[in-house]
Protein backbone atom coordinates (compact mmCIF):
# COMPACT_ATOMS: atom_id res chain seq x y z
CA UNK A 1 0.00 0.00 0.00
CA UNK A 2 1.29 3.84 -0.69
CA UNK A 3 0.43 5.40 2.51
CA UNK A 4 1.43 9.08 3.37
CA UNK A 5 2.70 9.98 6.96
CA UNK A 6 2.57 13.18 8.34
CA UNK A 7 5.47 13.44 10.56
CA UNK A 8 7.08 10.76 9.55
CA UNK A 9 10.48 11.83 10.73
CA UNK A 10 9.22 12.91 14.74
CA UNK A 11 9.36 9.99 16.91
CA UNK A 12 6.70 7.40 16.87
CA UNK A 13 6.40 8.11 12.90
CA UNK A 14 9.95 7.47 11.79
CA UNK A 15 9.41 4.04 13.06
CA UNK A 16 6.48 3.11 11.42
CA UNK A 17 8.18 4.54 8.13
CA UNK A 18 10.52 1.79 8.99
CA UNK A 19 7.86 -0.73 9.78
CA UNK A 20 5.74 0.18 6.90
CA UNK A 21 8.82 -0.31 4.06
CA UNK A 22 9.59 -3.71 6.28
CA UNK A 23 6.28 -5.11 5.50
CA UNK A 24 6.41 -4.48 1.83
CA UNK A 25 4.73 -0.82 1.94
CA UNK A 26 5.68 2.51 0.08
CA UNK A 27 5.46 5.24 2.92
CA UNK A 28 5.74 9.19 1.43
CA UNK A 29 6.43 10.97 4.65
CA UNK A 30 5.27 15.17 4.96
CA UNK A 31 7.09 16.83 7.65
CA UNK A 32 7.95 20.42 8.31
CA UNK A 33 10.54 19.22 10.40
CA UNK A 34 9.58 21.41 13.52
CA UNK A 35 10.28 18.62 15.63
CA UNK A 36 12.51 16.32 13.85
CA UNK A 37 15.93 16.02 12.01
CA UNK A 38 16.66 15.67 8.51
CA UNK A 39 19.18 13.12 9.30
CA UNK A 40 16.82 11.01 10.62
CA UNK A 41 15.57 10.32 6.82
CA UNK A 42 19.01 8.95 6.33
CA UNK A 43 19.46 6.64 9.42
CA UNK A 44 15.41 5.26 7.90
CA UNK A 45 17.50 4.13 4.92
CA UNK A 46 20.25 2.94 6.39
CA UNK A 47 18.21 0.70 7.93
CA UNK A 48 15.60 -0.18 5.74
CA UNK A 49 17.76 0.43 2.75
CA UNK A 50 15.17 2.11 0.95
CA UNK A 51 14.95 6.07 0.97
CA UNK A 52 11.35 7.10 1.43
CA UNK A 53 10.05 10.12 -0.80
CA UNK A 54 9.64 12.99 1.50
CA UNK A 55 8.28 16.18 1.09
CA UNK A 56 8.64 19.28 3.72
CA UNK A 57 6.24 21.35 4.18
CA UNK A 58 3.21 21.84 6.55
CA UNK A 59 0.37 19.90 6.94
CA UNK A 60 -2.06 23.38 7.52
CA UNK A 61 -0.46 24.46 4.18
CA UNK A 62 -3.05 24.32 2.02
CA UNK A 63 -1.84 24.51 -1.77
CA UNK A 64 1.18 22.56 -0.32
CA UNK A 65 -0.85 19.34 0.78
CA UNK A 66 -3.46 19.30 -2.80
CA UNK A 67 0.20 19.33 -4.44
CA UNK A 68 1.40 16.80 -2.47
CA UNK A 69 -1.98 14.76 -3.36
CA UNK A 70 -2.06 15.65 -6.92
CA UNK A 71 1.54 14.46 -7.33
CA UNK A 72 1.15 11.63 -5.30
CA UNK A 73 -1.25 9.27 -7.00
CA UNK A 74 -3.01 6.49 -5.62
CA UNK A 75 -2.47 6.64 -1.60
CA UNK A 76 -4.55 4.13 0.01
CA UNK A 77 -4.40 5.89 3.00
CA UNK A 78 -2.98 8.37 5.34
CA UNK A 79 -1.70 8.50 8.87
CA UNK A 80 -1.62 11.33 10.54
CA UNK A 81 1.26 11.86 13.28
CA UNK A 82 1.61 15.26 12.73
CA UNK A 83 0.67 17.58 15.81
CA UNK A 84 2.40 19.89 18.16
CA UNK A 85 2.66 17.52 21.44
CA UNK A 86 3.83 19.30 24.09
CA UNK A 87 1.56 19.39 27.65
CA UNK A 88 3.23 22.46 29.40
CA UNK A 89 3.90 24.50 26.31
CA UNK A 90 -0.05 23.68 25.16
CA UNK A 91 -0.85 25.69 28.32
CA UNK A 92 1.33 29.02 27.63
CA UNK A 93 0.14 28.72 23.85
CA UNK A 94 -3.11 27.81 23.97
CA UNK A 95 -3.79 29.34 20.20
CA UNK A 96 -0.76 27.93 18.74
CA UNK A 97 -1.61 24.27 19.59
CA UNK A 98 -5.35 24.59 18.21
CA UNK A 99 -4.85 26.59 15.59
CA UNK A 100 -1.59 23.89 14.47
CA UNK A 101 -3.29 20.58 15.59
CA UNK A 102 -6.76 21.59 14.26
CA UNK A 103 -5.78 23.18 10.60
CA UNK A 104 -3.15 20.43 9.85
CA UNK A 105 -5.85 17.71 10.70
CA UNK A 106 -8.51 19.74 8.17
CA UNK A 107 -6.62 20.25 5.19
CA UNK A 108 -5.20 16.73 5.39
CA UNK A 109 -8.88 15.36 5.74
CA UNK A 110 -10.45 17.70 3.07
CA UNK A 111 -8.21 16.16 0.66
CA UNK A 112 -8.95 12.96 1.78
CA UNK A 113 -12.58 13.54 1.11
CA UNK A 114 -11.43 14.78 -2.19
CA UNK A 115 -9.70 12.19 -3.40
CA UNK A 116 -12.07 9.94 -1.65
CA UNK A 117 -9.24 7.93 -0.35
CA UNK A 118 -10.56 7.17 3.45
CA UNK A 119 -8.29 4.89 5.62
CA UNK A 120 -7.22 7.77 7.59
CA UNK A 121 -5.55 6.23 11.18
CA UNK A 122 -5.67 9.11 13.23
CA UNK A 123 -2.81 9.11 16.80
CA UNK A 124 -5.18 9.78 19.11
CA UNK A 125 -3.77 9.39 22.97
CA UNK A 126 -4.98 8.16 26.65
CA UNK A 127 -4.71 11.88 27.49
CA UNK A 128 -8.41 11.60 26.17
CA UNK A 129 -9.77 9.58 29.46
CA UNK A 130 -8.20 12.23 32.15
CA UNK A 131 -8.02 10.47 35.46
CA UNK A 132 -9.59 6.67 34.87
CA UNK A 133 -11.92 5.93 37.50
CA UNK A 134 -10.24 2.28 36.94
CA UNK A 135 -7.53 0.80 35.33
CA UNK A 136 -6.73 -1.10 32.93
CA UNK A 137 -9.06 1.18 31.03
CA UNK A 138 -11.18 0.04 28.07
CA UNK A 139 -12.43 1.99 25.01
CA UNK A 140 -16.23 2.07 26.51
CA UNK A 141 -14.54 3.97 29.39
CA UNK A 142 -15.87 7.74 29.23
CA UNK A 143 -13.55 10.35 27.95
CA UNK A 144 -13.36 13.40 30.27
CA UNK A 145 -12.83 17.07 30.15
CA UNK A 146 -8.97 17.59 29.01
CA UNK A 147 -6.86 19.40 31.16
CA UNK A 148 -4.57 21.21 28.69
CA UNK A 149 -5.02 22.26 25.33
CA UNK A 150 -2.89 19.41 23.53
CA UNK A 151 -5.33 16.93 25.06
CA UNK A 152 -8.36 18.95 24.06
CA UNK A 153 -6.65 18.80 20.47
CA UNK A 154 -7.02 15.17 20.67
CA UNK A 155 -10.80 15.40 21.84
CA UNK A 156 -11.21 17.57 19.56
CA UNK A 157 -9.95 15.91 16.32
CA UNK A 158 -11.75 12.47 17.31
CA UNK A 159 -15.18 14.35 17.39
CA UNK A 160 -14.22 15.49 14.16
CA UNK A 161 -12.90 12.37 12.08
CA UNK A 162 -16.58 10.39 13.98
CA UNK A 163 -18.66 13.63 12.39
CA UNK A 164 -17.16 13.02 8.80
CA UNK A 165 -17.02 9.23 9.09
CA UNK A 166 -20.89 9.88 9.27
CA UNK A 167 -21.59 12.17 6.74
CA UNK A 168 -19.13 10.73 3.83
CA UNK A 169 -19.53 7.28 2.33
CA UNK A 170 -16.11 7.71 1.39
CA UNK A 171 -14.15 8.01 4.49
CA UNK A 172 -12.85 5.25 6.81
CA UNK A 173 -10.91 5.99 9.77
CA UNK A 174 -9.32 4.78 13.17
CA UNK A 175 -8.03 6.86 16.09
CA UNK A 176 -5.72 5.09 18.00
CA UNK A 177 -5.62 6.20 21.40
CA UNK A 178 -1.40 6.00 22.52
CA UNK A 179 -0.40 5.03 26.05
CA UNK A 180 3.27 5.85 26.69
CA UNK A 181 5.56 5.26 24.10
CA UNK A 182 8.81 4.67 25.12
CA UNK A 183 12.25 2.98 23.46
CA UNK A 184 13.80 2.87 20.64
CA UNK A 185 14.83 1.25 17.07
CA UNK A 186 16.80 -1.66 18.02
CA UNK A 187 19.55 -0.61 15.65
CA UNK A 188 20.17 2.58 17.79
CA UNK A 189 19.92 4.59 14.45
CA UNK A 190 16.68 6.34 15.31
CA UNK A 191 14.85 7.04 18.60
CA UNK A 192 13.16 10.18 20.08
CA UNK A 193 15.20 13.44 19.95
CA UNK A 194 13.49 15.77 22.61
CA UNK A 195 13.78 19.54 22.10
CA UNK A 196 15.43 21.04 24.98
CA UNK A 197 14.74 20.04 28.55
CA UNK A 198 12.99 16.15 28.36
CA UNK A 199 9.50 16.47 29.38
CA UNK A 200 8.86 12.90 29.35
CA UNK A 201 9.84 9.91 31.77
CA UNK A 202 12.71 8.02 29.62
CA UNK A 203 14.04 10.75 27.74
CA UNK A 204 14.73 12.56 31.02
CA UNK A 205 16.16 9.42 32.52
CA UNK A 206 18.36 8.64 29.52
CA UNK A 207 20.13 12.11 29.41
CA UNK A 208 20.70 11.97 33.21
CA UNK A 209 22.52 8.62 32.65
CA UNK A 210 24.23 10.03 30.01
CA UNK A 211 25.99 12.79 32.44
CA UNK A 212 23.92 15.65 30.29
CA UNK A 213 21.46 16.17 33.60
CA UNK A 214 22.51 16.10 36.96
CA UNK A 215 19.82 14.14 38.62
CA UNK A 216 16.30 12.87 37.66
CA UNK A 217 13.64 13.64 39.94
CA UNK A 218 10.60 11.59 40.58
CA UNK A 219 7.50 13.50 40.56
CA UNK A 220 5.67 12.67 44.13
CA UNK A 221 5.74 9.15 45.99
CA UNK A 222 2.96 9.43 47.60
CA UNK A 223 0.46 8.51 44.85
CA UNK A 224 -1.84 5.33 46.03
CA UNK A 225 -0.04 3.25 44.13
CA UNK A 226 2.06 0.28 45.20
CA UNK A 227 5.67 1.98 45.49
CA UNK A 228 3.71 5.50 45.78
CA UNK A 229 5.06 6.67 42.22
CA UNK A 230 3.10 7.38 39.38
CA UNK A 231 2.06 4.13 37.35
CA UNK A 232 1.82 3.93 33.36
CA UNK A 233 1.21 1.69 30.73
CA UNK A 234 4.86 2.39 28.72
CA UNK A 235 4.83 0.57 24.93
CA UNK A 236 7.67 -0.47 23.25
CA UNK A 237 7.74 2.11 20.16
CA UNK A 238 8.29 -0.22 17.74
CA UNK A 239 5.39 -2.56 18.75
CA UNK A 240 3.63 0.62 18.90
CA UNK A 241 4.77 1.06 15.02
CA UNK A 242 3.55 -1.89 14.52
CA UNK A 243 -0.21 -1.56 15.56
CA UNK A 244 -0.22 1.12 13.12
CA UNK A 245 0.68 -1.26 9.79
CA UNK A 246 -2.04 -3.94 11.57
CA UNK A 247 -4.73 -1.01 11.85
CA UNK A 248 -4.29 -0.19 8.33
CA UNK A 249 -4.41 -3.68 6.72
CA UNK A 250 -7.73 -3.92 8.77
CA UNK A 251 -9.07 -0.90 7.88
CA UNK A 252 -8.86 -1.44 4.10
CA UNK A 253 -11.00 -4.35 4.66
CA UNK A 254 -14.04 -2.72 6.38
CA UNK A 255 -16.83 -1.37 3.87
CA UNK A 256 -16.88 2.39 4.22
CA UNK A 257 -17.84 4.33 5.70
CA UNK A 258 -15.99 3.00 8.81
CA UNK A 259 -15.21 4.33 12.55
CA UNK A 260 -13.69 2.74 15.37
CA UNK A 261 -11.66 3.46 18.19
CA UNK A 262 -8.65 1.53 19.69
CA UNK A 263 -6.14 1.49 22.62
CA UNK A 264 -2.38 0.93 21.76
CA UNK A 265 -0.95 -0.08 24.92
CA UNK A 266 0.75 -3.19 27.01
CA UNK A 267 -2.07 -3.79 29.59
CA UNK A 268 0.11 -3.83 32.13
CA UNK A 269 0.84 -1.18 34.65
CA UNK A 270 4.10 0.14 35.27
CA UNK A 271 5.95 2.79 38.05
CA UNK A 272 8.31 5.36 37.91
CA UNK A 273 10.76 3.41 40.42
CA UNK A 274 10.26 0.09 38.55
CA UNK A 275 10.94 2.28 35.16
CA UNK A 276 14.37 3.40 36.74
CA UNK A 277 15.23 0.25 38.46
CA UNK A 278 14.77 -2.05 35.42
CA UNK A 279 16.94 0.48 32.96
CA UNK A 280 20.02 0.43 35.73
CA UNK A 281 19.78 -3.35 35.82
CA UNK A 282 19.46 -4.00 32.19
CA UNK A 283 21.95 -1.32 31.28
CA UNK A 284 24.26 -1.56 34.34
CA UNK A 285 24.06 2.07 34.81
CA UNK A 286 23.76 3.90 37.81
CA UNK A 287 20.93 7.04 37.33
CA UNK A 288 20.81 9.83 40.19
CA UNK A 289 17.69 10.55 41.41
CA UNK A 290 15.54 12.37 44.21
CA UNK A 291 12.13 12.51 44.79
CA UNK A 292 10.30 15.92 44.36
CA UNK A 293 6.73 17.07 44.73
CA UNK A 294 3.93 15.90 42.05
CA UNK A 295 3.76 17.37 38.84
CA UNK A 296 0.68 19.48 38.70
CA UNK A 297 -1.63 17.49 36.12
CA UNK A 298 -0.11 14.53 36.63
CA UNK A 299 -2.22 11.40 37.49
CA UNK A 300 -1.51 8.20 39.66
CA UNK A 301 -2.11 6.10 37.30
CA UNK A 302 -3.01 4.47 34.18
CA UNK A 303 -3.28 1.50 31.57
CA UNK A 304 -5.02 -0.14 28.99
CA UNK A 305 -6.57 -2.81 28.29
CA UNK A 306 -5.97 -3.58 24.83
CA UNK A 307 -8.38 -6.58 24.64
CA UNK A 308 -10.47 -4.69 22.24
CA UNK A 309 -7.32 -4.37 19.39
CA UNK A 310 -6.11 -7.85 20.59
CA UNK A 311 -8.98 -9.64 19.74
CA UNK A 312 -9.95 -7.63 16.61
CA UNK A 313 -6.88 -6.31 14.77
CA UNK A 314 -5.44 -9.55 16.61
CA UNK A 315 -2.36 -7.15 16.81
CA UNK A 316 -0.49 -7.30 20.60
CA UNK A 317 2.55 -6.14 22.32
CA UNK A 318 5.44 -7.83 22.14
CA UNK A 319 8.50 -6.52 23.54
CA UNK A 320 9.41 -5.69 27.35
CA UNK A 321 10.12 -2.42 29.33
CA UNK A 322 13.19 -4.14 29.41
CA UNK A 323 13.80 -4.10 25.85
CA UNK A 324 12.88 -0.78 25.12
CA UNK A 325 14.91 0.89 28.09
CA UNK A 326 18.04 -1.17 26.93
CA UNK A 327 16.87 0.29 23.09
CA UNK A 328 16.85 3.68 24.89
CA UNK A 329 19.99 3.93 25.86
CA UNK A 330 22.14 2.29 22.94
CA UNK A 331 19.93 5.49 20.99
CA UNK A 332 21.30 8.10 23.66
CA UNK A 333 24.60 6.48 24.19
CA UNK A 334 24.81 6.97 19.81
CA UNK A 335 23.65 10.18 20.33
CA UNK A 336 25.46 11.33 23.01
N1 LIG B 1 7.99 11.63 35.64
C1 LIG B 1 8.91 11.83 36.65
N2 LIG B 1 10.00 12.60 36.36
C2 LIG B 1 10.21 13.17 35.15
C3 LIG B 1 9.26 12.95 34.12
C4 LIG B 1 8.16 12.18 34.40
O1 LIG B 1 8.76 11.34 37.76
O2 LIG B 1 11.23 13.87 34.98
C5 LIG B 1 6.81 10.77 35.92
C6 LIG B 1 5.48 11.49 35.77
O3 LIG B 1 5.16 12.15 36.96
C7 LIG B 1 4.56 10.33 35.44
C8 LIG B 1 5.45 9.37 34.63
O4 LIG B 1 6.79 9.74 34.96
O5 LIG B 1 4.15 9.67 36.60
C9 LIG B 1 5.27 9.50 33.13
O6 LIG B 1 5.43 10.84 32.75
P1 LIG B 1 5.63 11.30 31.22
O7 LIG B 1 5.80 12.77 31.22
O8 LIG B 1 6.70 10.46 30.59
O9 LIG B 1 4.26 10.87 30.53
P2 LIG B 1 2.75 11.30 30.89
O10 LIG B 1 2.05 10.05 31.30
O11 LIG B 1 2.71 12.44 31.79
O12 LIG B 1 2.25 11.83 29.48
C10 LIG B 1 2.25 11.00 28.34
C11 LIG B 1 2.48 11.84 27.09
C12 LIG B 1 1.35 12.77 26.83
C13 LIG B 1 0.04 12.04 26.82
C14 LIG B 1 -0.11 11.20 28.06
C15 LIG B 1 -1.33 10.34 27.88
O13 LIG B 1 3.66 12.59 27.22
O14 LIG B 1 1.51 13.34 25.56
O15 LIG B 1 1.04 10.34 28.25
O16 LIG B 1 -1.44 9.32 28.73
F1 LIG B 1 -0.99 12.91 26.77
Amino acid sequence: MKILITGGAGFIGSHTVVELIEAGHTPIIIDNFSNSEKWIIDRIEKITGQKPTVYEGDCADKKFIADVFQKEKNIDGVIHFAALKAVGESMEKPLEYYRNNLDSTMTILEEITRHKIGNFVFSSSATVYGDPKENPIPEIAPRQPATNPYGNTKSIIEDIIRDLASADKNFSALSLRYFNPIGAHSSGLIGELPKGTPNNLVPYLTQTAAGKRKELTIFGDDYPTPDGTGVRDFIHVVDLARAHIAALDYLKKQPKPFYDIFNIGTGKGTSVKEIIETFEKINRVKVPYKIGPRRPGDIAACWADPSKINKIIGWRAEKTIADALKDAWKWEKNIS
